[in-house]
């Protein structure tokens, strides 16, 4: 039921209709009784700041901010009180934006912690502050993944993507711990990698995924993709094939709304429900 006070926050992004955060995010509210909404909002694409600016002063408790408007969420902070986390700034991107009733706004980026998180529970023994991770891509996505992992105390991390001046332009916001390479380059690039992390957007909708020099990866290398749509990418597929460790792009889209749902609602989300089952069935039904 809808109170006279319900906490309303909701997802951003065009397109917005296929995102799975208000599936996730009612189905916690329900099974915690909190007295609060989630939905969706899809502003022109042109709109975003004028959408967001007029919620400033706490029309509504906060949004997740998805494509295209992650980067211009991270611009909104630009206020004499609005603030911008570290990571977000690292990120250069905000996927959490928090409007607080005296007219400023916090924006942060919680992807980086749903990565680390989808990495946790499907790949626990692998020890990320002592690997080489490999990233494929330089879009937002890859910026986002290098950023996190670096805060985490990834001690190096290399960049693959067919743009090089990309992946040079991350490599120089992030520091020297940070390498770019050209897929010309994959077999130096993946020579001792722990893990591998798909983020370009090759793989999405079923189609196939970047090349993997398998012949220069090691046996224990975890593999990962951003990508869950499908859940078992082309790239992960390869990787099972060979017998490497997978993690799957929906355990990073859960952990991302985890500390989502408690910045909106005051309290972290009930474990009681099973919010994965709920997300794969909706995904095996689309
Ligand atoms: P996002 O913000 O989701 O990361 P993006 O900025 O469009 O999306 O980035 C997509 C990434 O996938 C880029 O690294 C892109 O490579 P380029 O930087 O060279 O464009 C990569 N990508 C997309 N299509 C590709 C393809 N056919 N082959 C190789 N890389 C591809």
């Amino acid at each position: 039921m809808i109170s006279g006070q319900t906490l309303v926050a909701g997802v951003v992004g065009w397109p917005v209709r296929h995102s799975m955060s208000p599936l996730i995010h009612n189905h916690w509210l329900q099974a915690g009784g909190v007295d609060g909404v989630y939905v969706a909002f899809s502003p022109p694409k042109d709109g975003f700041s004028a959408f967001a600016s007029g919620l400033r002063g706490g029309a509504i408790r906060g949004l997740n901010v998805t494509l295209p408007f992650k980067e211009q969420a991270l611009s909104l902070a630009s206020g004499a009180g609005d603030q911008v986390s570290d990571i977000a700034r690292l990120s250069g991107a905000a996927n959490l934006v928090l409007f607080d009733s005296d007219g400023s706004v916090r924006v942060d980026n919680t992807d980086g912690e749903g990565l680390l998180y989808a990495f946790a529970r499907q790949a626990p023994s692998l020890n990320l502050t002592s690997a080489l991770v490999v990233i494929l891509g330089a879009g937002g996505a890859a910026r986002g993944a290098a950023a996190a992992l670096i805060l985490a105390g990834v001690p190096r991390v290399h960049i693959v993507n067919r743009t090089l001046e990309k992946a040079q332009s991350i490599a120089s916001a992030l520091g020297p711990k940070v390498q770019a390479f050209v897929p010309t380059q994959a077999e130096a690039a993946f020579d001792g990698a722990g893990a591998v992390i798909n983020a370009t957007s090759l793989g999405l909708g079923g189609g196939e995924g970047p090349a993997v020099p398998w012949q220069s990866v090691s046996e224990g290398t975890v593999f990962m993709d951003m990508v869950y749509r499908p859940l078992e990418t082309d790239f992960l597929a390869k990787a099972k094939a060979r017998g490497h460790q997978m993690v799957d792009g929906l355990d990073m889209l859960i952990g991302q709304a985890r500390p989502s749902f408690e910045a909106f609602f005051g309290a972290p989300p009930t474990p009681s429900v099973d919010v994965r089952a709920i997300a794969l069935a909706q995904l095996t039904a689309a």
